[in-house]
């Protein structure tokens, strides 16, 4: 096996806080265990224009507590054709790049697994607000994305309990309801609306909005998760059909920004930390993840082949705690 000398690492897909402390951990250990490191700038993007510098130690410092990617990210067309991934590899050559850390998505662990194939050693980071990574329990940047949501939902309270309102509050998650379930529970809402769950907006919203003004509640909260959509007209109906004042709100892209929460902080290091250690150990082509609460890694192609759902507890216990 050829020896790693230069790391490359690069965040792609959509930004998430805590992604800053992921970059740093890798940076630092990297050059702690004597690798040379380079970054790469805007995704698969910026490996396919060279838009790569070397990194020091200072040029992670001061980065921990900013929300977003130093790096910069995004979502790179060219690089999902074959004659991208074969740019993207000449360019990870021509800079001496044997090696290439990921903090992204599935999506970019697709991306990474092209390069994988071509013969780079790759590491995924799992990195996204969603937390809709199958093979992790936790993603990066997922904990402070609860924290924002929340205090957006008790900000909504306050005005919707002088009214006498019912809010409607739309929450990101793509096509999963990781978020809605969580901020659903954390902020305790009469009803919650996954992607993964068939929807009866009667069953679901309208009855027990009105069970629970007969038991005397004066206002009331409603999740929908990006995945369900259609905030504005189903705060329409619960008017219509109930007769209690209601306000939609989506939250969108706030909830991708703001300073990561010390959990996202910590464990972005502690990932960061990990990643290089298995390049060190010589282990790649793997994608770091959490499993019942500790560190773990998977063949890259394994990961993307697993599947999770949310645990039908937290719904049964969103309901029960609604009442
Ligand atoms: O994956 C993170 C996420 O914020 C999703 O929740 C959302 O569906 C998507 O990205 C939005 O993407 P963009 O910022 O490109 O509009």
């Amino acid at each position: 096996m050829a020896e790693i000398k230069t790391i490359g690492v690069l965040t792609s897909g959509g930004d998430a806080p805590g992604m800053n402390p992921a970059i740093r951990a890798v940076v630092r250990s990297a050059l702690y265990y004597g690798f040379r490191v380079m970054g790469i700038k805007k995704g698969y993007e910026g490996l396919l224009k060279g838009d790569i510098e070397e990194m020091s130690l200072r040029s992670v410092g001061d980065i921990i507590h900013r929300g977003g990617t130093m790096l910069q990210t995004a979502r790179s067309k060219e690089f999902n054709t074959e004659e991208g991934v074969k740019k993207a590899m000449a360019m990870a050559n021509v800079f001496g790049i044997d090696a290439l850390v990921v903090i992204g998505g599935d999506g970019s662990y697709r991306g990474a697994r092209d390069l994988a194939n071509m013969g780079l050693k790759i590491i995924g980071l799992p990195g996204t607000i969603d937390n809709d990574i199958s093979c992790s329990e936790y993603t990066i940047g997922f904990d402070t994305a609860l924290n924002t949501v929340q205090d957006a939902i008790d900000k909504i309270r306050d005005t919707a309990y002088s009214h006498e309102r019912c809010s409607v509050l739309e929450v990101m998650g793509r096509h999963a309801g990781y978020i809605a379930i969580n901020v659903g529970i954390s902020g305790g809402a009469e009803a919650v609306l996954l992607p993964e769950e068939e929807l009866n907006i009667n069953r679901d919203i309208i009855k027990p909005i009105i069970e629970g003004r007969n038991r005397g509640k004066k206002h009331y909260l409603v999740i929908i998760a990006e995945g369900v959509g259609g905030a504005l007209e189903i705060a329409q109906q619960i008017e219509e059909q109930t007769g209690i004042k209601s306000r939609a709100t989506i939250l969108g892209h706030i909830q991708r920004g703001g300073s990561p929460t010390a959990y996202d902080r910590v464990m972005a290091s502690k990932m960061g930390h990990y990643a290089v250690e298995l390049l060190k150990d010589g282990k790649y082509n793997r994608i770091v993840a959490v499993t019942n609460g500790k560190l773990a890694d998977y063949e890259v192609n394994e990961a993307l082949d697993m599947k999770k759902s949310i645990d039908p507890k937290m719904l049964e216990i969103s309901k029960i705690l609604a009442l």
